[in-house]
This record gives C-alpha cells, structure tokens and sequence, in this order.
C-alpha cells in the first residue's frame, strides 16, 4: 500500500526529450518527437489516441522493449541508453509486467505453468514459482483453473491468467496495451476493474493504452498522442 500523498510519490521513470524513429529504407519516420514523461509510483495513466499515433511504440520504451533513438530514459534511476541488451532483459524481467490484447499465453504450457513463467526466467526453483503462480491466480479468481490449458478458457479468463503472469514477479509497473480491446463489453470491465483494483490495493503502478475515452476517465491521468507529441488532460504531473 502507498502511505505518502499520491502527487509527491516517488518517480518511476522519467523520459526526457525523447524521440523515436523507425527506417524504412531511406526513410527517416519520426514517431515520436521531444517527448518528456515523468511517471511516479502508484499511479495509474492511460495512453488514447489515435491508430498509429505511436502508443504502443510509446509502451514499448516505457516497457524497456525499444530504445528511445533520441533524449534520455531513465527507470528507476537506471539510464536505459547507457545499459546493454541484458541488463535491459534484466530489468524488464524484475521490474516490467506485460499484459497484451492478444494475451501472448504459450498454449503448451498449463495456465500455473504460464503465470510461472517470469519466476523461472529468474531462476526461481519450479516449486516455489508455481506455489506463488498459484497464489496470483487465486487473486485474479482463478485458482480452480490452475491446471487447464489457455485453450480452455474464455479470452476474459485468459486475460486474467495474462493478468497474473505480469504480476507475479512482484513489478514495479505493470503495462498494458489495449488489454481489452479482444473482450466482450461486460468482460472488458471486470478486466478494468481487476487491473485499477491491484492499483488501489496494491500500489501498482499501471500504464495502459485504450481507445476507450470512457475507460481512459477511471485513470489517474489521461496523456493524449497526437502526431507524435504528448497531450495530458489538465496537465498536472507532468515535468
Ligand atoms: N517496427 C516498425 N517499423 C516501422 N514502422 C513501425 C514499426 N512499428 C510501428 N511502426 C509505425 O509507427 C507508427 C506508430 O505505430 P504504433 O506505435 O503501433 O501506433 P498505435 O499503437 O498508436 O496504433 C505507425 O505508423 C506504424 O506503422
Ligand atoms: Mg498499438
């Protein structure tokens, strides 16, 4: 649980004229331009814009997944542009979890094996990971579904096993792209509850993109990505 005020928790990351570009070709594509982001502990963001505005490329740096090609990221007091490709992993395996739209379960493994899997990355003997997989699905409400395969669930439920996977390491910042976009309506709330739910209980620090303005409202903060620059909604929090 947090027990300092909301606004003065400590800073996560900070992204700092940050730009991102991809090649095609000859081509130079800017994506995103001087973006600056402080995102503190315990906090909940919604990324919304448009398709293709770059959220997810966003995401994925905030996520230790891309490198920013230009300005300065920094998680946790580590400068993401100085580190190598394994302290990166590193990082992201201690720190990140990821929860997809498309869930990402491996479809060999049972759903403990599945909310197991960041443990064991770390070295975390089989035993201990699935007593503490076993856990984070009791939490999600799918205990009794341990043993199944993904294939046997509904997407709410997969979702929920996704849900697990990224927490059960313990993170600092959970990401989440468009985590609702393959459920129902109905289903898409439980998900939302169950993700602000582990915020508010837990202290979560949470990041999602969404299309959804409706959804975006519940968030702590709203940052818009219009043409590659950043919008937030009243603008408070930020640098
Ligand atoms: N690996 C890539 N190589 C080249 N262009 C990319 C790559 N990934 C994304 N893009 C382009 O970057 C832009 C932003 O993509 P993305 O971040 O996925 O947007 P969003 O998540 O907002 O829909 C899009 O125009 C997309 O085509
Ligand atoms: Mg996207």
């Amino acid at each position: 649980m947090q027990n300092f005020a909301r606004k003065e928790a400590p800073e996560l990351l900070s992204l700092l004229g940050v730009s991102h570009c991809y090649r095609r070709g000859k081509n130079v594509i800017p994506i995103l331009i001087d973006v600056n982001l402080v995102i503190r502990r315990g906090h909940t963001c919604a990324l919304v814009g448009a398709s293709g505005s770059g959220k997810s490329t966003l995401l994925n740096m905030l996520g230790l997944l891309e490198k920013p090609t230009g300005g300065a990221l920094t998680f946790k007091g580590h400068s993401v542009q100085n580190a190598d490709a394994d302290q990166l992993a590193h990082l992201r395996n201690r720190e990140i979890g990821f929860v997809f739209q498309s869930f990402n379960l491996l479809p060999r493994l049972s759903v403990v094996d599945n909310v197991a899997l960041p443990l064991s990355y770390r070295g975390v003997s089989r035993r201990q990971a699935r007593r503490l997989a076993l856990e984070q699905l009791a939490l999600v409400g799918l205990a009794d579904r341990a043993h199944c395969k993904p294939a046997d669930l509904s997407g709410g439920q997969r979702q929920r096993v996704a849900i697990a996977r990224a927490l059960v390491g313990r993170p600092a910042l959970v990401l989440a792209d468009e985590p609702t976009g393959n459920l129902d309506s109905q289903t898409a709330k439980d998900i939302m509850a169950l993700l602000l739910g582990l915020n508010r209980e837990h202290g979560v620090t949470l990041v999602m993109v969404t299309h959804d303005v409706e959804l975006a409202k519940q968030f702590d903060r709203r940052i818009q990505v219009i043409d590659g620059e950043l919008h937030e909604e009243g603008a408070h929090g930020q640098p």
